[in-house]
C-alpha cells in the first residue's frame, strides 16, 4: 500500500495538533492522522488526539537508557503506521542521525522563530532581549542538524514596544496554527518537496526564507 496520512509526534500541549485535527475534520488537510505519539505521558495533547478519536501512544523516553535505543523504538512505532509523514508538533527531543536518514524528505517541524534565527530554545524571550523587530514562525524540512532544514513556509510579524515574551508566543502561536496546516496540505497534495537541501514549491526552488507571509497574509 503507499504510505497515506501523517503520524504526529508531540510533547505538550498540542495546540498544534488542534490545529492540525480541526484542518483534517474541516477537510483542509486532505489525509488523516494515523496515530498521535507523545515521549511525555501527561502532555496534554494526547487528550485532544483521544478526543477526535485519534490512536494515542505514549512513548516514554526516560524508560529508553539512551537516545539510540529510544530513536529505534519511535521509528519502529512510526512505520507500523506507514505515514506519508511524520509532523513534529512541539516534539521536545533532539534525534538522532539514524533516525532522521529513515524519514528525511518526509518530516516536517514547526519552530516559533525566523529561522535560521533563533534555533533552539525560548525563542521569544531572546527576540525581545535581542531587540528584534520582526519575529515569527518557521515550517521546515527535518534534517539531522538541529532546526536546520530547509524552510517551508515562515511567517512574520513585526514587534511592538508592548510586546513580552508571552505577547510574542500568543501571537506567534496563532501564526503556527496557521502555516503549519498549509503546509501538511502541500505535502500530502505532493506540492511540496525537499531537493539538494532547499525546498520546491510546484517545481519551484523556494528561497532560503521559503513561502512567506506577513502577519498570515502571502
Ligand atoms: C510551539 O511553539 C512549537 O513551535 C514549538 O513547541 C510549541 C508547541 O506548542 N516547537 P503546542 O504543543 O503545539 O501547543
Amino acid at each position: 500500500m503507499t504510505p497515506q496520512g501523517m503520524v504526529v509526534l508531540i510533547s505538550g500541549g498540542g495546540t498544534n495538533l488542534q490545529a492540525i485535527i480541526d484542518g483534517v475534520e474541516s477537510g483542509a488537510i486532505s489525509q488523516p492522522i494515523a496515530a498521535v505519539i507523545s515521549n511525555k505521558a501527561d502532555a496534554k495533547g494526547l487528550a485532544r488526539a483521544s478526543r477526535a478519536g485519534i490512536p494515542a501512544v505514549i512513548l516514554d523516553h526516560t524508560a529508553f537508557g539512551d537516545r539510540a535505543h529510544y530513536d529505534a523504538a519511535l521509528a519502529e512505532l512510526i512505520h507500523r503506521f506507514d505515514p506519508k509523514l511524520v509532523v513534529l508538533a512541539g516534539f521536545m527531543r533532539i534525534l538522532s542521525a539514524d533516525f532522521v536518514a529513515q524519514f528525511e524528505g518526509r518530516m516536517i517541524n514547526i519552530h516559533p522563530a525566523l529561522l535560521p534565527e533563533f534555533k533552539g530554545l525560548h525563542t521569544h524571550e531572546r527576540a525581545i532581549a535581542e531587540g528584534a523587530t520582526r519575529h515569527g514562525a518557521t515550517v521546515h524540512f527535518v534534517t539531522a542538524a538541529l532546526d536546520d532544514g530547509p524552510n517551508i513556509i515562515q511567517a512574520t510579524l513585526s514587534v511592538t514596544s508592548s510586546d513580552t515574551p508571552d505577547t510574542l508566543a500568543t501571537r506567534v502561536l496563532a501564526l503556527e496554527h496557521q502555516i503549519f496546516p498549509m503546509a501538511i496540505e502541500w505535502f500530502l497534495q505532493n506540492n511540496i518537496c525537499m531537493k539538494d537541501n532547499r525546498c520546491y514549491l510546484n517545481g519551484l526552488c523556494l528561497d532560503a526564507n521559503g513561502y512567506h507571509l506577513e502577519n498570515g497574509t502571502p
